[in-house]
């Protein structure tokens, strides 16, 4: 490599890392979600790093329309390193299903990318090393619709302390992109008699979505 193609380099590499760190205050690389996973897999921000079996990064298409966001993986999902496998994996899918979406074509992601040992609460220092992350999510995969799983997600993603029966039943926006908040389908395991009410968020996020110019399918077409 000649001097000039080694000093452009740098300096591109330099005013990437600028516009990283205005954007979140810490310093990525990532200009496509397959790079940031990349960050991920090797992040030591917080503790978590030393307990974690795999980073799960999340799932689902680039292009995704709708990103769902839940809390953090558990013990099959560090073991396996993805988001939402086992008995609520289940129920997330038939819910996606519900409003004629597919896993594949959605974003799966989870505020923590690694597992609280004994799947304890993720603590506030953990949230804030892994909200970057989270935010790179959605600025590069630019849903038009979100919908948090549970308590946590929605608190984190909307920036607020209100319990989840208060953020529920309205549309908040993040960042001008339209948000539902529902509940964690291991919530809806342990009560299946709320189930009625997650498919009035879902139907509302499927109003969201339909509502977005172009929003035909399962997920923007690739560039
Ligand atoms: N619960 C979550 O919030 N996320 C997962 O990925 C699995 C269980």
């Amino acid at each position: 490599m000649s001097f000039d193609s080694q000093f452009d380099a740098l300096l591109e590499e330099a005013v990437l890392r600028l516009d990283a760190d205005r954007r979140t205050g810490v310093r990525f690389l990532s200009t496509d979600l397959n790079s940031l996973r990349k960050e991920v897999t090797t992040c030591e921000r917080c503790e978590l790093c030393d307990t974690r079996n795999k980073t799960v990064f999340g799932e689902g298409s680039p292009n995704a329309h709708l990103l769902l966001i839940g809390e953090a993986p558990g013990f099959q999902e560090d073991k396996q390193g993805q988001p939402f496998v086992g008995p609520a994996g289940e129920l997330l899918t038939k819910m996606i299903q519900a409003i004629e979406l597919t896993r594949e074509g959605v974003f799966i992601a989870n505020v923590l990318k690694c597992r609280p040992p004994g799947n304890q609460d993720p603590l506030p220092h953990q949230i804030e090393s892994c909200r970057p992350f989270l935010q790179e999510q959605i600025r590069l995969i630019r849903p038009r619709v979100i919908c948090t799983l549970g308590a946590f997600a929605a608190r984190t993603v909307i920036g607020t302390d209100q319990s989840l029966s208060r953020l529920r039943g309205r549309i908040h926006l993040v960042e001008k992109t339209p948000l539902i908040a529902t509940f964690h389908p291991a919530y809806l395991l342990r009560r299946p008699e709320d189930k009625f009410k997650a498919w009035e968020d879902l139907k509302t996020v499927k109003r969201e979505l339909e509502k977005q110019p172009g929003v035909a399918g399962f997920g923007r077409p690739s560039p």
